[in-house]
């Protein structure tokens, strides 16, 4: 019989430690609670002024009492706000949850609830035997899916250019762009980044590169921006080749979702695209070393890499840079932003 030996060197925590460690496990409640209300269309429902939830209930054809539930309990974490009994009004962060607002968070709610949920369901067969838990839940990687599946990609597009507008502003003001006159974006998405560097920079023109079905609905961003006159679209694969001719190409949060392999063959794409003296601005969050909770939010990406996107990862600066110099570029400088992301800037 085995006999259970307590080490008393390791401190255990106490009922604090316990009640944080309750709130990290729990984690999910308040996420999935978001996303239930994003998916019924809560926030919507609510946009011309409070409502009771029998009202509520009838219009979005939802159970009346559990709806109740759910809205009082995101009320106390400041999302809503019941003004008197049963009856809810709009806060700040409930607001981000309408579909109709600049840089709606619904689409990024929806993404994180079903196919993101779905895939960390299945984080411990990555961790135990090493398996991709997107391809193990839907047999496929992540844009093979969206090409077949395109209110999902719809969705993921929508939710990078509300996550990514949120990093434009401090991307704006810690990188001279004015040096450039053509300026490719390579996995640009719907184009949010590119648009809003050609805002600014009215000499500068543009190469919006994706996949089809993504730059097909690019022309609302660029049209709202007032740059659609100076940036064109191009569709095509990046493991096959990408748009010559620029002297500046942008690398924004492709890199992470790819393994070594891949990301290299990008790379040399783009090192062949580059046209003498220009530019690669890789732009990614970079994982750093120690156990500071700020360190927290790149590790746990790459985590979500690890669930999300097969062979994809998050990496350290060092290894952008070795991953560069296989592709014949060598790291010029690294430019930190405000939001935390940086733009490592690479020469031929
Ligand atoms: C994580 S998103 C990043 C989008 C944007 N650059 C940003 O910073 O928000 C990755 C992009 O790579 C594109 N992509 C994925 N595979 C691709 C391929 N084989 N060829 C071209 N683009 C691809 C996706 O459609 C998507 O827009």
């Amino acid at each position: 019989m085995m006999t259970t030996q307590v080490d008393e060197s390791v401190q255990c925590g106490n009922a604090q430690d316990a009640g944080q460690l309750m709130q990290m496990l729990s984690g999910f409640w308040v996420s999935q609670s978001l996303c239930v209300a994003a998916e019924l269309g809560v926030a919507d429902q609510l946009a011309n002024g409070p409502q009771s939830t029998q009202a509520l209930a009838k219009a979005l054809n939802a159970h009346e009492d559990n709806l109740y539930r759910l809205l009082r309990a995101l009320a106390s974490l400041g999302v809503f706000r019941e003004l008197e009994s049963r009856v809810f009004e709009l806060t700040p962060l409930a607001g981000l949850l309408r579909s109709d607002v600049p840089n709606s968070m619904r689409p990024v709610a929806l993404m994180l609830g079903r196919e993101n949920y779905t895939a960390w369901g299945k984080a411990y067969q990555a961790v135990r035997y090493g398996e991709s838990p997107f391809e193990s839940a839907y047999g496929m990687p992540i844009y093979e899916y969206f090409t077949k599946n395109p209110e999902s990609a719809g969705l993921f597009n929508e939710a990078m250019t509300a996550l990514v507008s949120n990093d434009n502003a401090s991307i704006l003001a810690s990188y001279d762009f004015g040096q450039f006159s053509t300026l490719v974006d390579v996995g640009g998405g719907h184009g949010m980044l590119l648009s809003s560097i050609l805002k600014r920079y009215s000499n500068l023109n543009g190469v919006l590169f994706d996949q089809a079905h993504v730059v097909n609905d690019a022309e609302p961003i660029l049209r709202e921006a007032g740059v659609e006159s100076r940036c064109r679209t191009e569709s095509g694969n990046f493991f096959e080749s990408v748009p010559a001719g620029g002297d500046g190409y942008i690398l924004s949060r492709v890199a992470h979702g790819f393994s070594d392999e891949q990301v290299i063959l990008i790379l040399k794409y783009i090192h062949q695209g580059l046209s003498k003296g220009g530019k690669l601005l890789m732009m990614e969050f970079l994982l750093e070393p120690g156990n500071h909770p700020e360190t927290a939010r790149t590790k746990l990406m790459d985590v979500n890499m690890m669930v999300f996107a097969p062979g994809g990862r998050d990496r350290t600066q060092q290894e952008y840079e070795a991953l560069l110099q296989q592709a014949g570029f060598s790291l010029n400088r690294v430019i930190p932003t405000e939001s935390g992301i940086a733009i490592l800037e690479a020469v031929k």
